[in-house]
């Protein structure tokens, strides 16, 4: 990464998980870091730490599926510092279920932090860094961005929509110095697990991951995360298992079909309601 002294970072979601680890990194670096949360006291917290140990942090209130509040966040810190960096558009929620259970409020309200959310932090950083000539914008998809992901169709709903419009501004940034990047992670542990609303299905342990995946620490995903702004990749995908199953889902299609309803039907074995038409 460029050297990040002096340089002025938005993170949302930075009250915990990956957001709270990126805002940790980049005030490491030495950037300064608005620690940005629905979550105030969460916020109040990261940004402590963050001056308690010589950092430079300020923590705001905002629900970032209200556009005014991010609008304003964003404009007032451009504003405040002359410059705007990074924009890490972070935070996010988790739903799932069987689509049959969804109700549409379940969908809205998946849709409205996780791709409403992210798409008005990129349309306030945006002209901003348009303007200056110079920026980032760092999108957080999920691998559910990049393969399909069933009984979680709203998440993974949300997930792709930040990677395409992720990678459609990435082309129209990068002739105005603007630069836009989409983190696609895989099972990393955070509280986005319990906090996760889980529909009419019993829910797994925290820590277990379907095929005893590894659960990345979110230090180490920020650290990824980081090395891949730095290397402005198109698609910061991690671990290896989530690039795999992104090829394989894009060039053998047909085994994902074959396999997918034979795994969907064990999970709907669980289904505590209507398990007569699963
Ligand atoms: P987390 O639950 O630890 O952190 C999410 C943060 O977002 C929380 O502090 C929460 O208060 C905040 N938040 C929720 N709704 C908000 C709103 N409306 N406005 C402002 N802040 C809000 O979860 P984690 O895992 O750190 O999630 C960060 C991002 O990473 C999310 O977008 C998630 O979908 C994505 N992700 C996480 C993965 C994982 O395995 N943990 C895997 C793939 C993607």
């Amino acid at each position: 990464m460029d050297s990040l002294n002096g340089k002025v970072a938005v993170v949302t979601g930075a009250g915990s998980g990956i957001g709270e680890a990126i805002s940790l990194e980049l005030a490491r670096g030495g950037a300064r870091v608005i620690v940005a949360d629905i979550d105030e006291d969460a916020a109040a917290r990261v940004a402590a730490a963050i001056t308690d140990s010589g950092g430079q942090a300020a923590a705001n209130r905002v629900d970032v599926s209200r556009e005014e509040d991010i609008t304003r966040l964003v404009e007032d810190t451009a504003a405040a510092y002359g410059r705007l960096d990074y924009q890490f558009n972070n935070a996010g929620i988790a739903i799932g279920g069987d689509a049959r259970d969804l109700t549409l409020g379940h969908w809205r309200r998946v849709l409205d932090v996780d791709l409403y959310g992210v798409l008005y932090g990129t349309l306030a950083a945006y002209p901003i860094m348009a303007r200056q000539g110079f920026g980032h914008i760092v999108n957080t998809s999920s691998g559910a961005g990049l393969v399909p992901m069933p009984l979680n169709a709203p998440y993974c709903t949300a997930k792709h929509g930040v990677v395409g419009l992720s990678l459609s501004l990435r082309h129209e940034g990068a002739d105005l110095g603007v630069k836009v990047s989409v983190v696609c992670p895989g099972f990393v542990r955070t509280k986005i697990f319990d906090s996760a609303v889980v529909v009419n299905m019993p829910r797994e342990p925290t820590d277990r991951t379907p095929g005893r995946l590894k659960m990345m620490e979110a230090a180490q995903a920020a650290r990824v995360i980081l090395d891949g702004v730095a290397r402005n990749r198109a698609v910061i995908a991690f671990p290896g298992y989530i690039r795999l199953a992104w090829r394989v889902s894009c060039l053998f299609p047909r085994l994902v079909d074959q396999t997918a309803p034979r795994q969907i039907r064990e999970v709907r074995m669980y289904r505590t309601v209507g398990r007569g038409d699963a």
